[in-house]
């Protein structure tokens, strides 16, 4: 079996393990993947500042996020359909993530409800995604799950009021609902690990793999033509739906896809406890700016008045450290932990994890920054004590 030694070796892996189609709807971007390309760029071409001679021989990525301390500043990301990835593949991503020690935010979109997530995973440190429906009663209903199951983040993302343009999805035949074609089943007997390791465990289970959120009387399974109307995705979002929300979500609420400085003042005023400053891992509008580009002026104008994340792009320890380095207090992986997921199940998404933190940690013993906060503001050498 080959190595597996970082992120590149593990998508290796993973490409052969899962059907085309899956595996493009999570590693490709949209249009002509110039977001993509530019949050490589934007990130390859940030360097950090160490700090010599500083006297420490280990390092503390414990980190203080929304008043708890977690292990690490990292989060898995919300990812829809994690569970066609591994079977039961958002159950193991939140085993992995509370083995590390970290928060894992949980899709609107999951295959497996959250419910069962939770008594799957019962020391997770759960968190909750929110695409919020047409039927704002049912939404409403969907939160209070959320809630129940003890998710204590809302994370709400508003960068996404339409479909992106994903043209590869098209010709490999992957959609939403899942529409049967000769190309894509021949893709999945092409992966025969796959076909029989997660999608016949479902046929054999709980059927056919479904959103698990979705309320009873709208259940969609995947291959249905036509989401209810009800539980289709708001693409009228305001300001206004954010502070209705801030008044019926009891724990913090977060704002997901801000990029512009004046939004982020927006989600202050409305009473939001963070942001993430995100490009929804380049997969939205092809034309968004890097974060690495955005964060420094959010950070000028609001910190401290709410928690600033971070997203997209993260391949290695050292990204993550840039994100930080530029003000963003933790930042969330999406792909990386699929990508260990596909490859080793929940022990994958572990192993994935891991060594996020070990390229984090050798990176800042040569920084010398002995803990997460001596990273900020990308003056590590400046921060010495
Ligand atoms: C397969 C896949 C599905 C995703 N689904 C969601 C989702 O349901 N809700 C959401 O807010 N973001 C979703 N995202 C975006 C991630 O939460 C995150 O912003 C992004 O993946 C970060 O970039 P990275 O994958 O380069 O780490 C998804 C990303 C991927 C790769």
């Amino acid at each position: 079996m080959p190595m597996l030694l970082n992120a590149s070796d593990y998508r290796r892996r993973a490409r052969q393990f899962l059907p085309r189609g899956l595996f493009e709807y999570i590693d490709r971007g949209s249009e002509d993947e110039t977001a993509l390309t530019r949050l490589r760029d934007s990130l390859d071409a940030m360097t950090l500042l160490p700090a010599v001679l500083t006297g420490h021989d280990r390092r503390d990525l414990d980190t203080v996020l929304f008043g708890r301390t977690i292990a690490a500043p990292l989060v898995v990301a919300p990812t829809a359909l994690a569970g066609l990835v591994s079977h039961d593949g958002e159950t193991k991503l939140a085993r992995a993530a509370a083995r590390v020690g970290i928060p894992v935010c949980i899709s609107t979109q999951s295959v497996t409800s959250v419910e069962a997530i939770r008594r799957g995973a019962p020391d997770a440190l759960l968190w909750f995604q929110l695409y919020v429906w047409r039927d704002r009663a049912l939404t409403a209903r969907l939160l209070e799950r959320a809630s129940a199951c003890g998710c204590d983040n809302l994370l709400v993302t508003v960068d996404t009021p339409v479909s992106p343009n994903r043209e590869y999805n098209e010709r490999n035949g992957f959609g939403i609902p899942f529409k049967p074609r000769l190309r894509s089943m021949i893709d999945v007997a092409l992966h025969p690990a796959w076909l029989f390791g997660v999608l016949v465990r479902y046929l054999m289970g709980e059927g056919v793999p479904t959103y698990g959120h979705y309320p009873e009387a709208f259940r969609t399974a995947i291959t249905r033509a036509e989401i209810a109307e009800a539980v289709r995705l708001e693409n009228r979002l305001s300001w206004d739906d954010m502070r209705w929300l801030r008044g019926i979500w009891p724990g913090k609420l977060t704002i997901k896809g801000v990029l512009a400085v004046e939004d982020a003042e927006k989600a202050v005023e409305i009473g939001a406890d963070g942001i993430v400053v995100s490009v929804h891992g380049g997969r939205n509008l092809d034309c968004l700016p890097a974060p690495v580009d955005c964060i420094p002026a959010i950070v000028g104008a609001v910190k401290g008045r709410l928690t600033i994340l971070a997203d997209s792009g993260v391949r290695r320890g050292t990204d993550v450290l840039k994100y930080l380095a530029l003000g963003a207090e933790a930042v969330l992986l999406g792909r990386l932990p699929l990508w260990g997921l596909a490859v080793g199940g929940e022990a994958g998404a572990e192993a994935v994890l891991r060594m996020v933190l070990r390229e984090m940690d050798t990176a800042m013993a040569f920084l010398g920054a002995h803990c997460v906060p001596a990273l900020r503001n990308g003056r590590a050498s400046e921060l010495r004590n």
